[in-house]
């Protein structure tokens, strides 16, 4: 298999070809995702919530940004390596947004995301001028949970889905190589889709962006309590691990592990 690189991504659009994202925190996964074939790996701030048990992504800092890219281009070969990065690390000022994608980079980053649209284009340019490729994240974005009020649909009204194409279009005018749309409409992500030539990424964005990208806790079943609709859930593996944690654990009650051939 090739190294996938920004130009291969961006091709894809061009040649039609869906793009499978899914994400990725640490090193076994990163391995499972790349040998699988799945050419973008994310590693997402949703890691404060389904790897770290936060409420919401607010409080994940650029240190464990750090720990997760490390261990996540530990693993992988083949595929291109995004970073999200976490609140505060690029709404302060520009400067910091620079510094801290840098710092990204540094850690094996192929290129970093954040979330904004015509209010972070100055940010995206000034990231791309100093050649950290940029993917965009517009719609629902996590780290605005309080002005949205929750984790809600965007874009359903007329004057909030011409935002949301205003949004995008500054997003590829800043020289974004993709960008991610979440929890808009389908009609919209098509329109958004259409309107731009860079590859456009959905969750719970309907079939017609490029791409799709799903967080690997929900696509396992590791999460038996939250299942949002736009998931698909391929595997329990919730139950698959809890049934293989009970039969160790019996095994060693009844002293039966150990056995002969697992001793020296
Ligand atoms: O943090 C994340 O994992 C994300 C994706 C779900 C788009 O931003």
């Amino acid at each position: 298999m090739k190294k996938i690189t920004i130009p291969d991504i961006m091709k894809m659009k061009a040649e039609g070809k869906k793009i499978p994202v899914l994400t990725a925190y640490d090193y076994p996964f990163a391995r499972i995702l790349d040998e699988a074939g799945i050419p973008l790996i994310l590693v997402g701030d949703s890691a404060g919530m389904v790897f770290a048990g936060y409420e919401n992504t607010l409080p994940v800092t650029m240190d464990e940004m750090r720990y997760h890219t490390k261990a996540v281009v530990r693993g992988n070969k083949n595929a291109l390596v995004v970073t999200d990065m976490p609140f505060l690390s690029y709404q302060v000022s520009i400067e910091d947004a620079k510094k801290n994608a840098g710092l990204l980079v540094k850690d094996g980053a192929e290129a970093v995301k954040l979330e904004g649209g015509v209010n972070m284009e100055d940010t995206i340019k000034a990231i791309i001028d100093m050649d950290v490729p940029v993917m965009g994240h517009i719609g629902l974005t996590p780290q605005s949970i309080h002005r949205m009020g929750g984790y809600r649909v965007q874009g359903r009204e007329k004057k909030q889905s011409k935002k949301l194409l205003d949004d995008a279009k500054a997003v590829e005018r800043a020289g974004a190589f993709s960008i991610v749309l979440e929890g808009i409409p389908a009609d919209l992500a098509k329109e958004i889709t259409d309107a731009v030539s860079i590859p456009t990424i959905g969750i719970g964005a309907g079939p017609y962006c490029d791409g799709q990208v799903l967080v690997i806790h929900d696509v396992l079943g590791l999460y038996d309590d939250i299942k949002p609709r736009f998931v698909k859930r391929y595997v329990n593996l919730k139950g698959i691990i809890s049934s293989a944690v009970n039969k160790y654990a019996d095994d060693v009650k009844q002293g039966k592990f150990p056995g002969k051939e697992h001793s020296f």
